[in-house]
């Protein structure tokens, strides 16, 4: 038999050790299909003196993960320490400098500094393997990259956030508030002490950036993502969502219209009927739209010791067996110049719900703000009545154009008959 593929491990958290893990308890299907024995010879990690759940004596451990790149004895280095910037990225620099090629989870990374990257990997002739980057276990790298190779795809939707999928689902089937549900999730360990990253919806756009690039064959380009979270979805929102027949869902889109890929990440009212919008608590979905596949849906895990290192062993085994394919799919210079469409020229339908005085004329107010802003109605909502006070009022839109809703709705929050700041859902036909 060939020898083993000799590989580096930076980084032993909750990824590290599931993939020692992994490559340990599957150690002979693995061989099997990668042609030989993967074995991990060398780790890196902060705390030597720290328990892991898996053994690490006998391996060669480095304090300074970026040592890794120099040992002439491994062929693949796994970076699995995080962050755009530090370690991480010193290490996947050094690696690919060396020539070695590297595997990582790091969307962020990937995210920021990924045309960087594979234009060094690039140069060096070493592979960047990133499939556990998006979504965990599901094969959404591979899926793109290899599966749909040969479509012209026109649409990509994800649920690419397990904690806040985690999130609207509780608050869904409980009838309770984000920061209620929110402190519940961390004290279960699915939400950081440091929630942002997450419900502030940039994790997902580091995902989406790398989807969209796959999809759309062009360079990486986080700043494009039009970004916002879901701090400001309420209890009520979701109850008049479910009325509506819709479901609640941060969603990562990537689209491509006649100006070019449109890149955004936001709350989404989906019809319950959509396939998506049955994908609940921390699990994760990707949908493709490709010219001959059609409609294409992924779902399972998208983070987790388990259903990452199932990713991070799969580029291993490739690597095992000499696969390749360029970093985004295609060689740098055969990426496609498609122009970032600002969010201000998205057309779409909206949720749009305002706290108001219940007193005549407050809704021909707000109904003639939004015709002159050339938005018109599907459908009005009012539940109850209590004059002079505060009640919800829920208006649907038809297909309208971003800037000139959000021309409307600075004119309707100015009026003081309308007590909170309007919260605005975009309406998606996933
Ligand atoms: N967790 C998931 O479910 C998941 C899913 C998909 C992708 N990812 C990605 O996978 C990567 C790792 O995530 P994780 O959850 O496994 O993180 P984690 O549990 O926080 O583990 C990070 C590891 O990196 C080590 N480390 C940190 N700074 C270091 C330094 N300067 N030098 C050497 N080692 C250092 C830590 O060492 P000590 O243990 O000694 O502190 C720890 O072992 C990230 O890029 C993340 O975005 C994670």
């Amino acid at each position: 038999m060939t020898r083993p593929l000799s590989v580096g491990v930076a980084g032993l958290g909750t990824v590290g050790t599931g993939v020692l893990r992994l490559l340990r308890d599957n150690a002979d299907l693995i061989t099997a299909r990668a042609g030989r024995p993967i074995a991990v010879t060398a780790v890196s990690a902060r705390d030597r003196t720290r328990e892991r759940d898996v053994p690490t004596s006998g391996l060669r451990w480095y304090d300074d993960p970026v040592a890794l790149a120099f040992d002439p004895a491994l062929d693949v280095v796994v970076e699995l320490i995080g962050g755009a910037e530090g370690p991480a990225r010193d290490l996947v620099h050094a690696a690919l400098a060396a020539g070695k090629p590297v595997v990582t989870a790091n969307k962020a990374l990937l995210a920021v500094h990924g045309a960087a990257l594979a234009h060094q990997a690039g140069e060096a002739g070493a592979a960047l393997a990133f499939e556990a980057a998006v979504a965990g276990g599901i094969p959404a790298i591979k899926a793109l990259r290899e599966g749909l190779a040969g479509n012209r795809i026109s649409r990509i939707a994800g649920i690419l956030n397990g904690t806040c999928n985690y999130i609207l689902s509780a608050m869904r089937e409980r009838g309770r508030e984000f920061a209620d549900v929110l402190a519940e999730a961390q004290r279960l360990g699915y939400a950081e002490s440091d929630p942002s990253f997450d419900v502030d919806g940039i994790d997902a756009a580091h995902k989406l950036a790398i989807l969209a690039a796959l999809a759309f064959n062009r360079p990486v380009d986080f700043a494009a993502v039009h970004i916002e979270g879901i701090r400001g979805v309420s209890a009520l929102d979701i109850a008049f969502a479910t009325e509506l027949g819709y479901r609640i869902k941060l969603l990562g889109i990537a689209r491509r219209t006649e100006a070019g890929i449109e890149s955004r990440v936001h709350p989404c009212m989906v019809p319950q009927a959509a396939p998506i919008a049955r994908v609940d608590g921390v699990l994760n979905a990707v949908v493709a739209e490709g010219d001959f596949v059609g409609r294409v849906m992924l779902e399972g895990r998208g983070a987790g010791a388990g259903p990452t290192a199932s990713a991070v062993v799969a580029d291993l085994i490739d690597l095992a067996r000499g696969r390749a394919t360029p970093v985004w799919g295609a060689e740098a210079a055969m990426l496609a110049d498609l122009p970032a469409v600002p969010m201000s020229a998205h057309v779409g339908a909206y949720y749009l719900r305002l706290m108001v005085v219940d007193r005549p004329g407050v809704i021909a107010d707000v109904t003639a703000a939004l015709r002159d802003a050339g938005i018109s109605l599907e459908s009005m909502l009012q539940r109850g009545r209590a004059p002079g006070e505060a009640v919800p009022v829920v208006l649907v839109t038809h297909e309208s154009n971003e800037a000139a809703m959000r021309r409307a709705l600075d004119q309707i929050a100015a009026f003081d008959t309308v007590l909170e700041p309007p919260a605005l859902i975009r309406i998606e036909p996933v």
